[in-house]
């Protein structure tokens, strides 16, 4: 059933349509890339974090009123240690789809878990195609291990797709291998606009690409062609000449705040209005008959413009 048809949908007032949400399972993250972990960092102690049965039954009452498609994210969601009972316990949920967002280090052996369940759209970052630059970005040794897990995720019948943050100077030379990568495998790849998050808020350092730059410079060797999206979707695909298939989040160029669909919920249990801003209410211990007032409270603290920058980091905040 599409949102619009359905009793009582979520809609702002301006007009947006409020059915997506992203669970920020834990701030723990095992890579360390430099745009989201400053050089001082803390994760929360993991006893404050929600319990996978609060997580459950939150998301059980948001999609009864209104949320129909959840992204799990982290820090790093597969650290979670009952990653598994919340995937479960949300595959009971009469949603329309089920993601997760992983740096895809802990994934392989998740891969047969996941097949069985809802949770079967994988977003894995993969940052560089090149060994060394993997690690000088993530500060993690282990390139080959997520490199093998897309794979093997998509081998195994999972949606899967690469995300690349794309940084001037450390990967935006590798456009062509990614969209190589992409063809040869049939995994879409898309490219996001370094955001003014966290380390990256008051300065790119000169990091920043924008999208269209990059689709100038392959539109010299390649055709695109565009694919049609939802409104609301954060990303403009297109189909490669060669066969590959991309997609560009131009969050800092183009940003999408007049379509944006999302609300967040923390790993503590705050429910936030915005990737932006750290305005929400916490839904951790409230009863569920206050649910609709808090939601419609949340819902009117979306902003309608794009805030330029936040200076709490990704992983705090869940990506
Ligand atoms: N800008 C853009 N993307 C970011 N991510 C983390 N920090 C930033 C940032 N400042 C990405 C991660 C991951 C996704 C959850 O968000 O690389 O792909
Ligand atoms: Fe971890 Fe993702 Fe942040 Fe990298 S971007 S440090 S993988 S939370």
């Amino acid at each position: 059933m599409q949102q619009a048809e359905k009793k009582n949908p979520l809609i702002d007032e301006h007009g947006r349509l409020i059915h997506k949400l992203r669970l920020q399972l834990t701030d723990t993250c095992n890579f360390r890339c430099f745009y989201c972990m400053p050089r001082q960092f803390k994760f929360l102690p993991s006893s404050q974090l929600l319990k996978a049965n609060e997580f459950i039954e939150i998301c059980s009452a948001l999609v009864g009123l209104g949320i129909d498609e959840i992204r799990i994210s982290g820090g790093e969601p597969t650290l979670r240690a009952d990653l598994k009972e919340i995937v479960r316990g949300l595959s009971n949920l009469p949603v329309e789809r089920l993601g997760i967002t992983t740096n895809g280090y802990f994934l392989a052996d998740k891969i047969a878990f996941l097949s069985q369940t809802k949770c079967r759209n994988i977003n894995i970052s993969l940052d560089s195609l090149n060994k060394k630059r993997f690690r000088m970005i993530t500060k993690s040794d282990s390139f080959d291990t997520v490199y093998r897990a897309i794979l093997k995720a998509k081998e195994k019948g999972l949606r899967v797709k690469v995300n690349v943050v794309a940084l001037r100077g450390l990967n935006d030379d590798e456009v062509f291998d990614y969209i190589d990568f992409s063809a040869k495998h049939k995994i879409e790849v898309r490219f996001l606009e370094l955001m003014k998050i966290g380390p990256c808020c008051c300065k790119h350092n000169g990091l920043f690409v924008p999208a269209q730059e990059l689709i100038q410079r392959i539109e010299e060797r390649e055709e695109l062609i565009p694919q049609s999206v939802n409104n609301d979707s954060t990303a403009f695909n297109f189909k490669t000449s060669s066969g590959g298939k991309i997609g560009f989040i131009a969050s800092e160029s183009q940003p999408f705040c007049n379509f944006c669909s999302r609300l967040r919920l923390s790993a503590t249990g705050g429910l936030r209005a915005c990737l932006m801003s750290d305005a929400g209410i916490s839904l951790r211990g409230r009863n569920k008959s206050e649910y609709p007032a808090i939601l419609r409270s949340v819902i009117a603290m979306k902003p309608v413009e794009r805030i330029e920058y936040i200076r709490q980091p990704m992983y705090q905040i869940g990506g």
